[in-house]
Order: structure tokens, then C-alpha cells, then sequence
């Protein structure tokens, strides 16, 4: 099955979103294999976004992302990399469509309350730059049975 990312970024610690965020990625059926709260670095931001590494906005995003403390998380499920990128929505919170965590929790492009790896790759190493093997959990989810089809059981990915 596939392991994704999730970081809730300060702003949504700040606004008491935590519970509410983790309660729809629950309630989608998604299974959390790791979690814990931490105080990003810099250094560590400025590897996770070097992509950014250009845009007028990166000082300012490392500054958003190290204020205060945050929640990483691996969401493990089938297909769980576009499951939880649909769940979360587009990076402008005032674009995002209604449903999504960004909009339905924010009106920012900075704060828009939660980070999710954008496929494959991204998650393999974003899950290795937050997390350490000892640090995540594999144990069977006593619903699965429920939650998909008995063809889908098979599915790799
Ligand atoms: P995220 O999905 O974590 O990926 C990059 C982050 O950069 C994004 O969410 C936002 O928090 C931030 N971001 C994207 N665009 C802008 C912008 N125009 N100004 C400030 N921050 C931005």
C-alpha cells in the first residue's frame, strides 16, 4: 500500500485545527502509521522546498513554516499519494474547491494549513527526511475489510 506525507503546518496548530484535519484523513478510511509534532528547521525547510528555492516568497515561507511547531504524518492507504492531494486541494486556499481542507480552512496561499507529497518520489523522500524507520508503525487496521474491495486488496500501490 502507498505512504504519503502529510505535514499540518503552524498555522493550522495555531488555529486549533489539528483534530479536524486528522479526523478527515480518519474518517476517509486513510491509516496513520506515524505522527508526531516538531519544530522544522531551517535547514531542513530550505532542502524541502528547494524547488522554491527562486520564488520572491521562499525566505518568507521558511520563516511561516520554522514560527512554531507543526505535525508530520505518514497516511498509509491505497492510492493514498492522490487520495490525500484530492482531500487537500489546490495550493491557493482562496481557489481551492469547497470540500477540500484548503477550502474549506483557508483563504492564503502561504497558510493554507497542510503540506502533502505531490507523488511517488516526493513522499519516498519526504517520509525519509521527517521520519526514522523506528518511527513508523505497521499494524492491521481492523476495519480494512470495510473499507475496500476484496479485489482491491490486491491492489499494489
Ligand atoms: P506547499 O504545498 O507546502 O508547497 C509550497 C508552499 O509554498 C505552499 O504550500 C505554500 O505554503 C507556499 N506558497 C505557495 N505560493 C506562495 C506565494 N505566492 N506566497 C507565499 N507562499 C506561497
Amino acid at each position: 500500500m502507498e505512504q504519503t506525507l502529510v505535514i499540518v503546518k503552524p498555522d493550522a496548530v495555531n488555529r486549533g485545527l489539528v483534530g479536524e484535519i486528522v479526523k478527515r484523513f480518519e474518517n476517509k478510511g486513510l491509516q496513520i502509521v506515524a505522527m508526531k509534532m516538531l519544530e522544522l528547521q531551517s535547514y531542513t525547510l530550505k532542502e524541502h522546498y528547494a524547488h522554491h528555492q527562486d520564488k520572491e516568497f521562499f525566505a518568507e515561507l521558511i520563516g511561516f513554516m520554522s514560527s512554531i511547531p507543526s505535525i508530520a504524518m505518514i497516511l498509509q492507504g491505497k492510492e493514498a499519494i492522490t487520495v490525500v492531494r484530492k482531500m487537500v486541494g489546490s495550493t491557493q486556499g482562496r481557489e481551492a474547491a469547497p470540500g477540500t481542507l484548503r477550502g474549506d480552512y483557508s483563504v492564503s496561499n502561504q497558510s493554507n494549513i497542510v503540506h502533502a507529497s505531490e507523488d511517488k518520489k516526493a513522499a519516498e523522500v519526504e517520509i525519509k527526511r521527517f521520519f526514522k524507520k523506528e518511527e513508523i508503525y505497521n499494524y492491521q487496521k481492523m476495519n480494512f475489510d470495510w473499507i475496500y474491495s476484496k479485489d482491491e486488496k490486491y491492489l499494489k500501490k
